[in-house]
């Protein structure tokens, strides 16, 4: 059957503007990390992406390594692409990123200009795409001149490879660097991609502050902090979970029993708030403006489903920000 988009996918979503840009992104985005690569189901897959879409869900999240296998996500979103979203191509905000290890070698991984420009279009040929709209560099190279790196960036924006760039996983310090050098090359920098939840809050040492004084968007990535702050893991490991497969960085270990206390806890005040526990770890990025847009993962349509209800309610009172804050012990994951 041909896939025809929802007439009324525009009606329930919020769109912020991303920094002083002229881009809407949805509050809700849809990361292709897990779950969409050559080992997971091809039907399940179809069914997330076109959920989404019918949600509202613009923005799609890739980069070169997403899988397993690395490049398969890119190559199934492709397909998906080519078929089912061939009309909607101009609806979609579609962002992919070079920066860990892709192929062998001294310019497979990092931040050369030879590497981030030969990614880009090996991305480009998996996704059947003539452009992305956002390319990122993943993460900051310790080796490489920033100048290379930024003028890569603005290079590949200029080939018409890509519409806006953005960084991912740069300290507040490498973000002030990078934008002037951005802004003085003429592609100002879109949008900043870290890490951000109720367990991990190293944005608010200073990150959050330079993107709102900059103007950069924010996009926190794992803001379920991978399933955690979700309903998966408060009575047991389910055996679909992310911490039962095999591949992937969520470790048994990281489950201590203080911690799955703590998660409990902090259901209970989502309880308390009418919300599940991923709606409320949405909400509560959500509620800084500086924050453009939350990136999910998602294992199936029901989570996503789920994750959309937490638009309905973003707002927390002092007591609840507090509660919050005494309830959530920090973890760092990958
Ligand atoms: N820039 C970077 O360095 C970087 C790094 C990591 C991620 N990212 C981006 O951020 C995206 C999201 O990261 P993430 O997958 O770690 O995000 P996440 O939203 O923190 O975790 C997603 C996982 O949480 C579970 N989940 C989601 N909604 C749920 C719900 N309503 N109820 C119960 N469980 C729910 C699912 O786990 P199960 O699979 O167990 O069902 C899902 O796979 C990635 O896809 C990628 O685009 C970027």
């Amino acid at each position: 059957m041909i896939y025809k988009a929802d007439e009324n996918r525009y009606n329930n979503m919020i769109y912020r503007r991303c920094g002083h840009s002229g881009l809407l992104l949805p509050a809700l985005s849809l990361g292709l990390w897990h779950n969409f690569g050559s080992v997971d189901k091809l039907e399940t897959i179809r069914e997330m992406l076109l959920f989404s879409f019918d949600n509202g869900i613009t923005h799609f999240d890739l980069a070169n390594n997403y899988g397993p296998i690395p490049g398969s996500a890119e190559e199934n979103f492709g397909r998906i692409l080519a078929n089912e979203f061939k009309p909607y191509r101009d609806e979609m905000v579609i962002s992919t990123k070079a920066g860990y290890l892709m192929w062998p070698g001294p310019y497979g991984e990092w931040g050369s200009k030879k590497y981030l420009i030969a990614s880009l279009n090996q991305s480009l040929k998996r996704m059947r795409l003539d452009y992305v709209d956002i390319f990122y560099s993943h993460r900051p190279d310790p080796d490489t001149p920033l100048e290379e790196t930024m003028s890569a960036l603005d290079l590949i924006v200029r080939q018409g490879k890509a519409l806006y760039v953005g960084i991912s996983n740069y300290s507040a310090e490498q973000t002030q660097k990078a934008e002037s050098i951005l802004r003085e090359l003429g592609t100002p920098c879109l949008i900043h991609q870290p890490r951000y939840n109720m367990l991990d809050r190293w944005v608010e040492n200073g990150l959050l502050d330079v993107l709102g004084k900059r103007g950069i968007g924010c996009i926190p990535f794992s803001p379920l902090a991978q399933g955690l702050l979700t309903n998966r893991y408060l009575n047991n490991i389910p055996d679909d979970s992310r911490i039962a497969k095999p591949h992937g960085f969520l470790k048994k270990e990281t489950l201590t029993e203080q911690r799955q206390n703590a998660l409990i806890r902090l259901n209970e005040i989502a309880s308390n708030r009418g919300q599940s526990l991923a709606q409320m770890s949405v909400a509560w990025l959500l509620k800084d403006p500086r924050v453009t847009s939350v990136l999910i993962g998602a294992s199936s349509v029901n989570q996503i489903k789920d994750n959309l209800q937490a638009l309905s309610n973003i707002h927390f009172s002092e007591e609840e920000l507090k509660l919050i804050d005494e309830t959530s012990i920090p973890v760092k994951l990958a």
